[in-house]
């Protein structure tokens, strides 16, 4: 297992199953239902300061990690509306990373380009986290949700997990199904035929012999232990007809609890449009608001890792 402290985090792939049961088994450090004791991680990471760089819009990402930073003493710096900033005179994007990384400790961005992240991070000394770059890549939302869902089945090998919605443009469950490749989990893919899993996403899958199977429908009898339902990402369509004939495929109605009340456990990573009725957030095995809440201390314990608090 390589050092924490100093590490950008790009990219689900830097990461090994190891290195990911570590940063797992850290976040329950963070959980209060792990811990029994009320205990204040206040002075953990006091004096340091977070920079947020979010180039796209973000609800829980980017508010996880302002709750997240500030719950271990962090101070916080950044903009969340590039156009407020210099950028709107027309500074480069590294001139703009330059700066901030010699007024903070660790960066946090989110941009609409794939790759943003990653050309950051050569710019930037201080350790870079990807908070979403364009269709690519979304880590830190994939640790959350492995931890959600070895919370909420108490284990990560023999499960079945489908993956339905977006998956063209969903960073999500690109990241999120490279991740599950490490352990014994057998992955469904259900979207319309053009939202399909990417063919680099797959690849990785056959090479490491994951057991997956697609579907164009949502099975009448799914068996899995997990639903992740995504957000058809409109704004990475380029053509807004072609959004619109896709967008209403996947709707979970009133009619989708009878898989809750079987023992599937649905996810969403959220924002979601309408693609979750309402009226089933109140089932348990509904776990969406559980799984942002997880966000905060997977977040927490990376911050902490990467800074050199713990090892
Ligand atoms: C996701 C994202 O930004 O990729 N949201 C999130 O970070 N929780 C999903 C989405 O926007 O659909």
């Amino acid at each position: 297992m390589g050092p924490f402290k100093g590490r950008d985090i790009i990219d689900i792939n830097d990461f090994s199953k190891e290195e990911l049961l570590f940063i797992l088994k850290l976040a329950k450090k963070f959980d209060p239902q792990y811990v029994r004791r009320k205990r204040s991680n206040y002075l953990l990471l006091r004096g340091k300061i977070a920079g947020l760089l979010f180039f796209e819009q973000s609800t829980r990402t980017e508010q996880s990690f302002r709750s997240a930073a500030q719950r271990v003493g962090m101070g916080i710096i950044g903009f969340n509306d590039p156009e407020s900033t210099s950028i709107h005179k027309g500074e480069s994007f590294s001139d703009t990373i330059r700066i901030m990384d010699s007024y903070a400790d660790c960066l946090i961005i989110r941009h609409p380009e794939s790759g943003a992240a990653r050309q950051a991070a050569d710019v930037a000394e201080i350790p870079v986290i990807n908070a979403g770059d364009g269709p690519n890549q979304h880590p830190t939302q994939t640790l959350l949700d492995l931890y959600t869902i070895l919370k909420e089945a108490a284990k990560l090998e023999n499960i079945t997990i489908a993956l339905m919605g977006d998956l063209k443009y969903g960073r999500t469950v690109h990241a999120l199904s490279i991740a599950l490749s490490h352990f014994k989990v057998k992955q469904i893919f259900i979207s319309h035929p053009s939202l399909k899993m990417p063919e680099e996403f797959i690849k990785i899958l056959k090479e490491r012999r994951v057991e997956y199977e697609e579907f164009d429908n949502l099975p009448a009898r799914l068996k899995a232990d997990f639903l992740y339902q995504t957000r058809v990402q409109k704004e990475r369509f380029n053509n807004l007809k072609e959004y619109k004939r896709v967008k209403d495929q996947f709707i979970l109605g009133k009619d989708f609890i009878k898989y809750l009340d079987k023992g599937l456990k649905l996810m969403h990573p959220l924002p979601r449009v309408n693609e979750i009725d309402p009226v089933l957030d109140a089932h348990p095995n509904a776990v969406y608001f559980k799984q942002a809440r997880n966000g905060l201390y997977v977040r927490e314990a990376l911050l902490a890792l990467i800074l050199g608090r713990i090892k």
